[in-house]
C-alpha cells in the first residue's frame, strides 16, 4: 500500500492517525470523493471536483484546498501508487473540535486521501449479471451531497449481500432512486431511463458519462423518474459507479428481469464507456 496523505504530510497508513475529538469520527461529518484512474490518468477529475465542492458547500464546510492543490494532490497519489489503475479517495471532514452539534467556531478541515489498486469487475457479473434486492429507501433528503454519514447506505447495502444479491435498489413513494453505492437505470419499452438528479440520488459521475455517451450514439434515453412498476418489468437494469463502471442487473427480488441475461443496450454502453476510458 502506497503512503496516505493526511493533513499537509504523506505516510504510512498505520501512522495516520486522527483524534477521537474529529468530528467526522463523533458525528460522521464530512463528505468524501472516490475518483477512478486508468492508466495513471484520472477520469473526469474535473466533474468529481465539482462534485466534491458541491458537498462541502452543501453541509457548509469551507473548501479547504484550491482546484489546483486538489489536482496537485491528486497527482501525487497517482505516482506513488504502483498499480495503474488506482482509485482515489477523498476526504474532508469539520476538523476537531469538543463534542457539540453546533458547528465549532474554529476548527481546521481534517483532510485524509489515499490511493489504492482497482480491479475492473470480476468478468462473471458482466457475462452473467448480477443479482439485486429491492428495499424501501430509509435515508435523509440530501443524498445529493457525498457525506461520509453513510449508515443507512451500509444498512441497505448488508440487507443485498444477507440475501446473497451485490445491490439494493432503493425505492421511495412509489420510484426507483438509486443503489446503496451506485446509480440505477432501466431500459422499459427500448428507452433507456435515469432517475432525475435532484436531492433524492447522487449525481454519479458514471451515471453523467453514460448519459453523454447515450446522447453522442444515440441511443433513446429519457432522465425523467423511474417508477417501481417500471423498475419490475423493465427489460434491462444496470448500476453504475466509478469503481464498478456499468454492471448488468439481471436478478432482481429473486426474478429474472428481462431474459435474464445481460442486455443488448447494456452491453453496448459497456463497450462505448471502454472506449471513453481510453480516450
Ligand atoms: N459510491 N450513488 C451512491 C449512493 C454512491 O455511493 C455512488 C458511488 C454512486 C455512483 O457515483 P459515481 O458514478 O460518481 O461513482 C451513486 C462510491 C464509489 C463509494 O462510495 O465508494
Amino acid at each position: 500500500m502506497s503512503d496516505v496523505y493526511l493533513n499537509g504530510r504523506f505516510m504510512p497508513m498505520e501512522q495516520a492517525q486522527v483524534p477521537v475529538m474529529d468530528r467526522g469520527f463523533i458525528f460522521g461529518d464530512g463528505v468524501y470523493e472516490v475518483i477512478p484512474v486508468y492508466d495513471r490518468a484520472p477520469l473526469a477529475l474535473d466533474r468529481h471536483l465539482d462534485r466534491l465542492a458541491h458537498s462541502l458547500e452543501g453541509v457548509r464546510i469551507a473548501n479547504p484546498k484550491s482546484r489546483a492543490d486538489w489536482k496537485a494532490l491528486v497527482d501525487e497519489l497517482i505516482t506513488r501508487e504502483s498499480a495503474v489503475n488506482q482509485s482515489i479517495y477523498l476526504h474532508v471532514t469539520r476538523g476537531v473540535a469538543p463534542r457539540d452539534h453546533a458547528f465549532p467556531k474554529d476548527a481546521t478541515p481534517t483532510v485524509f486521501a489515499m490511493a489504492k489498486p482497482m480491479a475492473p469487475p470480476p468478468l462473471q457479473w458482466l457475462s452473467e449479471g448480477i443479482k439485486a434486492i429491492t428495499h424501501e429507501d430509509f435515508r435523509w433528503l440530501k443524498c445529493d451531497l457525498k457525506t461520509t454519514s453513510l449508515l443507512a447506505n451500509v444498512l441497505l447495502r448488508q440487507m443485498a449481500v444477507d440475501a446473497g444479491a451485490t445491490e439494493c435498489l432503493l425505492i421511495r413513494d412509489g420510484y426507483l432512486t438509486e443503489g446503496a453505492a451506485s446509480n440505477a437505470m432501466v431500459v422499459v419499452d427500448g428507452l433507456l431511463l435515469a432517475p432525475p438528479r435532484n436531492h433524492l440520488l447522487l449525481p454519479g459521475i458514471t451515471y453523467e458519462l453514460v448519459l453523454d455517451i447515450a446522447a453522442r450514439h444515440h441511443i433513446p434515453f429519457a432522465e425523467r423518474p423511474v417508477t417501481e412498476a417500471e423498475l419490475r418489468r423493465a427489460s434491462e437494469i444496470m448500476m453504475t459507479s466509478s469503481t464498478r463502471e456499468i454492471v448488468p442487473i439481471t436478478t432482481l427480488d429473486g426474478k429474472p428481469v428481462g431474459n435474464g441475461i445481460p442486455g443488448p443496450v447494456c452491453k453496448k454502453l459497456l463497450s462505448l464507456y471502454q472506449e471513453r476510458k481510453r480516450s
